[in-house]
């Protein structure tokens, strides 16, 4: 992947104001006017960049997003609450208010990239999780300041492109999550560069019933049977859960072989399964894992996205987790700490896997200051 520009090809930055682009959309609870902070990783992923700019002498201001208020203020999204976690963690650091208040963020109009840069002398994106949209606040200050990534953009943009490029083999992807029609692009993009595949979480229904097993009442995308049979018939073995827990026809807990009687919902994969995935993970040297293996959050259905959890921490691959929910898990079971590297990106990491490239690493590269 062709080079994107770092904090020391800024030059000097003393005395300077940075508009520091980062992706500060934390997961929040509580009533609209008292929105708590659950999780501040994003917050705290950001502080490297932030203190390497401070440490030199720079102003910083910060701008993110938070949820899609869709162009309009509210309350719910305030970035208030961000605003006082920021003033605890980097005193002295400025935070605009959301920046999807405005429909030029999303609209990508320069006005709006011209408002936010008045006064700026220069940009940095950090905002790995919002990379793959092509935003005014991610594209259109590089057009005209000198740019660069700051050092959580630039870690992920190592790691994930590594990953496409030269993985230690071999390379096993656990894929999760509810839909593949989601995830067909990247799973078509990872059977090129992986060693194996692992599918579980409700997108498993649909490959099970493309071999023809009978998958109840379970989530199954019908329109994708003929894509998944496809992808099976391919060189690269995919794994699939081979037991299943969830609910019965009676909305009772059960635990299912492969095939699912009329009425029965699988909500998560099975012992017999988390424990053939895990040998997978276990002999594999690099390990990518994007989406819960079942509805995890739900403690009845959780065994099977812990035992994947243990495994990731337990395996002396260097393992990888893709953002989003799968990294909720980790933090759920306490196990963040014990990966190699979990991304801030949910989508942006399954795009750069799928396309080697995002639309804000490619306005990086074309700013004043990158030769
Ligand atoms: C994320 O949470 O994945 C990023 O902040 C991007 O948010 P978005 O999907 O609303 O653009």
């Amino acid at each position: 992947m062709a080079r994107v520009p770092a904090l020391e090809d800024l030059g000097d930055v003393a005395g300077k104001r940075v508009l520091v682009r980062t992706d500060f959309n934390v997961p929040m609870e509580g009533p609209d006017d008292r929105r708590v902070i659950t999780d501040d990783f994003r917050i705290r992923a950001a502080l490297p960049t932030i203190e390497w700019l401070t440490s030199r002498g720079a102003h910083v201001v910060c701008a993110s997003h938070l949820g899609r208020p869709k162009g309009a203020p509210s309350q719910k999204y305030s970035m208030e609450p961000v605003r006082a976690r920021l003033a605890e963690l980097a005193p002295g650091v400025e935070l605009l208010e959301n920046l999807r208040f405005s429909p030029g963020e999303e609209g990508n109009s320069p006005e709006f990239a011209a408002s936010l840069i008045k006064g700026i002398d220069m940009y940095v994106n950090d905002a790995f999780g919002a990379a793959h949209r092509a935003h005014a606040s991610i594209v259109g200050p590089p057009k005209t300041l000198p740019s660069a990534a700051g050092r959580l953009l630039q870690r992920e943009v190592e790691v994930l492109g590594n990953l496409r490029e030269k993985p230690k083999r071999p390379f096993v992807a656990v894929l999760g999550g509810a839909k593949v029609s989601d995830k067909l692009g990247v799973i078509e993009s990872l059977l090129q560069i992986v060693d194996a595949l692992v599918i579980g979480g409700g997108m498993c229904f649909t490959f099970l019933a493309a071999q023809g097993y009978p998958v109840g009442a379970s989530l199954c995308e019908l329109d994708q049977l003929t894509t998944c049979k496809k992808l099976m018939e391919g060189s690269k073995p995919i794994y699939l859960p081979e037991d299943i827990v969830g609910l019965d026809a009676s909305g009772n807990f059960a635990t299912f072989g492969i095939r699912l009687p009329e009425g029965a919902k699988g909500l998560d994969i099975g012992p017999g399964s988390a424990a053939a995935f895990t040998d997978v993970i276990m002999d594999a040297r690099t390990v990518f894992w994007n989406g819960p293996m079942g509805m995890f959050e739900d403690e009845r259905f959780a065994a099977g996205t812990r035992t994947v959890a243990e495994a990731m921490a337990a395996t002396k691959a260097f393992t990888i987790v893709g953002g989003g929910d799968s990294a909720a898990a980790l933090a759920q079971f306490g196990l963040d700490d014990e990966v190699d590297h979990v991304s801030t990106g949910g989508g942006a990491a399954l795009e750069l896997l799928e396309l080697g490239d995002l639309p804000g690493l490619n306005a990086l590269r074309g700013a004043p200051n990158v030769k």
